[in-house]
């Protein structure tokens, strides 16, 4: 299991670091309850010097530690004490774009006849003025793609907001650059990188218009050019020739399941990637399974191990997307039950909601400021923090901490605990195929996961009432969503919104 760390939320512990935003060396220090807990390798969200016009996904130097976070010592540190503990560490690699004060842009945007001119896509305004193309950015409404830049009167493309212009990976330079960072980390001990945005590297070279039916979507939703897979083997071989197996997970943000298999090629490209559209599933029993039998037919099929993601830093909590604890508690059995590796965001496994972000508090241009709420380490009024976070506390921060649900076996932080110590206890569970089960009655969800050796069922009902599941005789249960009949023989009933795991 991967553990999403945002630094900026995460614990703001040690010198140096910026009023209120968490620090590398808060990571450190929190290393031991993570092993506590059952994290195999932490991604933490970038950390290298920004402006923070995208709270760090806009990078004006991918080899530098921000003065916010820390230092590079503060990194190395942090390295080496979470690879004693057995931790691997992947970190985010943001290859799309820089930030506009990047010095490669800052030079390419000095003139037309720059060395870095070509580093990123500037084009001429459209023959009837205007921008060179229809491509809208993220973020906002119906926002074109492209900044006019007027000191040379040219338009830059920008995926996302004007702050962070694309680079452009046809020039020869730029991919040997962009190498480089990677060597730069995985020289310094590295595990892997979690890399942004990466479907969208490689451009169309005429960079035609959107269809009719893509008009007004974000392109960083919909750009899926040929291109990219024949850089992505090159940076395969890049991070292969590295002993201990360091790992390229993609952020393939195509909301396709069938769109984002090819991203690992012949197991020739992304070791891994993400695929969302589990993320945007409604709580409903078979819409949950058209999505696994996506993941089965896209992924499994053509040996592409899955992944799954039910939180990050730029979606509203589970918590709050479901609407319930206890539903909350049951989705942990999809992130951690079925096939494929699971990255859980920090915070997701204490039931974190969602921080209600007044208008005046908002700071994000994406208006994602909720789910990014500060992490309460405690009880306290300051819950661990020493000085007053960048964002407000999540919702019952005075309960919902990790003290007070460390003290209470029956808290989501516990059950989290459990499904984690019986993933890595079983091989059924951390490695055995996914089966859905037939027999299962509407609104659950039921799968069996198996090895030659090792069986185990999980079952999820989607509903508010209890319903009875018979996979057949001599099952137990060993996890179970509201703590109840564990280590008991299973009675056949599922309670409403509950889960379980069942071994024989
Ligand atoms: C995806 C990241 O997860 C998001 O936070 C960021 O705003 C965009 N990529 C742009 O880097």
């Amino acid at each position: 299991m991967v553990y999403q760390i945002y630094p900026r939320s995460f614990a703001a512990e040690g010198v140096g670091g910026e009023a209120g935003v968490g620090t590398l060396e808060g990571v450190r220090r929190h290393l031991d309850h993570l092993v506590w807990l059952g994290v195999d390798a932490l991604w933490l969200s970038p950390f290298f010097r920004s402006p923070m016009a995208d709270f760090g996904y806009d990078v004006s130097d991918h080899c530098d530690v921000d003065p916010i976070f820390g230092t590079l010592a503060d990194f190395d540190r942090l390295l080496a004490d979470a690879h004693d503990r057995g931790l691997r560490v992947l970190i985010d690699w943001v290859a799309n774009h820089t930030s506009d004060r990047h010095p490669w842009f800052v030079d390419s945007r000095s003139s037309r006849q720059s060395a870095h001119r070509r580093w990123y896509l500037w084009r001429d305004p459209s023959p009837g003025g205007g921008p060179p193309n229809n491509w809208r950015a993220a973020f906002g409404q119906d926002v074109p793609a492209w900044t006019l830049d007027p000191a040379t009167g040219q338009y830059y493309l920008h995926l996302f907001l004007p702050e962070q212009p694309d680079v452009d990976w046809s020039h020869r330079p730029l991919v040997e650059a962009m190498h480089d960072v990677l060597r730069f980390w995985l020289d310094r001990g590295v595990d892997g990188f979690r890399a942004d945005a990466i479907h969208a590297i490689g451009k169309d070279p005429a960079l035609a218009d959107e269809p009719e039916t893509l008009v007004g979507q974000p392109r960083s939703s919909t750009n899926d050019h040929p291109s990219t897979h024949e850089l992505l083997r090159e940076v395969r071989t890049l991070v292969d020739s590295y002993p201990d197996q360091r790992v390229m997970v993609g952020e393939v943000y195509l909301l396709e399941t069938a769109k984002v298999a090819p991203y690992y090629g012949e197991g020739d490209e992304l070791h891994l990637a993400f695929n969302f559209p589990p993320l945007y599933t409604p709580w409903e029993a078979t819409a949950w399974r058209t999505r696994l039998e996506e993941v089965e037919r896209h992924f499994v099929e053509v040996d592409a191990w899955p992944t799954w993601v039910l939180g990050n830093h730029d979606n509203p909590r589970p918590r709050t997307r479901y609407d319930s604890e206890a539903r909350a508690r049951a989705a942990a059995f999809l992130l951690l039950g079925l096939q494929g590796t699971p990255f859980l965001y920090a915070g997701d496994e204490l039931g974190l909601e969602d921080a209600v972000i007044a208008p005046e508090q908002a700071v994000d241009p994406g208006g994602r400021d909720g789910c990014r709420a500060p992490i309460p380490w405690d009880a306290s009024p300051d819950h661990g923090w020493a000085r007053p976070p960048w964002l407000p506390w999540p919702p019952q921060a005075e309960t919902r901490n990790v003290e007070v649900q460390r003290r209470d076996a029956g808290s989501i932080l516990h059950l989290y605990r459990r499904l984690l110590a019986a993933r890595r206890a079983s091989p059924a569970l951390s490695l055995g195929g996914s089966t859905i089960l037939d027999h299962a009655p509407e609104g659950v969800l039921a799968w069996a996961r198996d090895t030659p050796q090792d069986q185990r069922v999980v079952a999820v009902n989607f509903t508010g009432a209890a319903r009875a599941l018979s996979p057949g005789e001599g099952w137990a249960v060993e996890v179970s969503s509201d703590g109840h009949g564990e280590g008991e023989p299973w009675t056949g009933q599922l309670g409403a919104d509950q889960a379980v795991v069942l071994r024989p």
